[in-house]
């Protein structure tokens, strides 16, 4: 009798977790495909545990986006999550610490678990596309489009635009990762972001 009892009990458990596991499984990233930004990238070579002066260096230091990619270049030896990097993600990273670097409160970084340093880390151009140029059409327009800087500046100062909530910087920001990572084939988009196009 209890152990009917017991089985009873169980089988809402066993139920559930059978339930829920398919479904989290199946639940894949549909922005995958987009490149990852220069927070993601940063939080990897955070845990990645490099010697801590040469993170507190990066913490403190301010450099222009060339020099920052000559400096990431310069330690790839004694930092090896560097030398995983492609060129592409290195000019991300880059761009992302002329946006970011010095970080005030950066000291305690290397001791966060990854989840929680991804949440301490500044946004990067990637986490703005996808919080702000989602609202009105998919991203589609966006991370297909190729164009510099300015023609990126001019399309986000447009009446139809100005209310985004960004700054100038955030702005500009999210041009330079747009140029290095944007310009994304049709192709290569997932067909539930390619139908429809815009809803404006
Ligand atoms: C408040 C609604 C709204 C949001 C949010 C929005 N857009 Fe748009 N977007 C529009 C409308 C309306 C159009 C079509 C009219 C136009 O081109 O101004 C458009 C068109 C575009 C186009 C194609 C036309 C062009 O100018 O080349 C691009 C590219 C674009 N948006 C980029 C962005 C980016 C980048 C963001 C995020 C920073 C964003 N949009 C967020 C409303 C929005």
């Amino acid at each position: 009798m209890s152990f009917i009892r017991v089985l009873l009990c169980a089988i809402p458990i066993v139920f559930s977790a059978l339930l829920a596991d398919p479904l989290l499984a199946q639940k894949k990233d549909v922005f995958a495909f987009i490149p990852a930004g220069g927070r993601t990238l940063f939080a990897q070579l955070v845990v990645s545990h490099p010697p801590a002066d040469e993170l507190q260096a990066i913490l403190t230091g301010k450099r222009t986006r060339a020099e920052w990619l000559a400096y990431l270049k310069s330690k790839a030896k004694g930092v090896p999550a560097l030398q995983k990097f492609s060129e592409q993600e290195q000019i991300t990273l880059a761009d992302y610490l002329t946006f970011n670097m010095p970080l005030a409160s950066g000291q305690g970084l290397a001791d966060l678990a990854k989840a929680d340093l991804e949440k301490a880390l500044p946004p990067d151009g990637r986490d703005f596309a996808l919080e702000k140029c989602q609202g009105c059409h998919i991203i589609t327009v966006v991370i297909t489009q190729v164009r510099p800087v300015p023609a990126w500046l001019g399309t986000m100062n447009k009446p139809s635009h100005a209310r985004i909530k960004l700054s100038r910087e955030q702005r500009e920001a999210l041009a330079s990762y747009l140029v290095l990572n944007g310009g994304i084939p049709i192709d290569d988009v997932p067909e539930e972001l390619r139908a429809g196009g815009a809803s404006y």
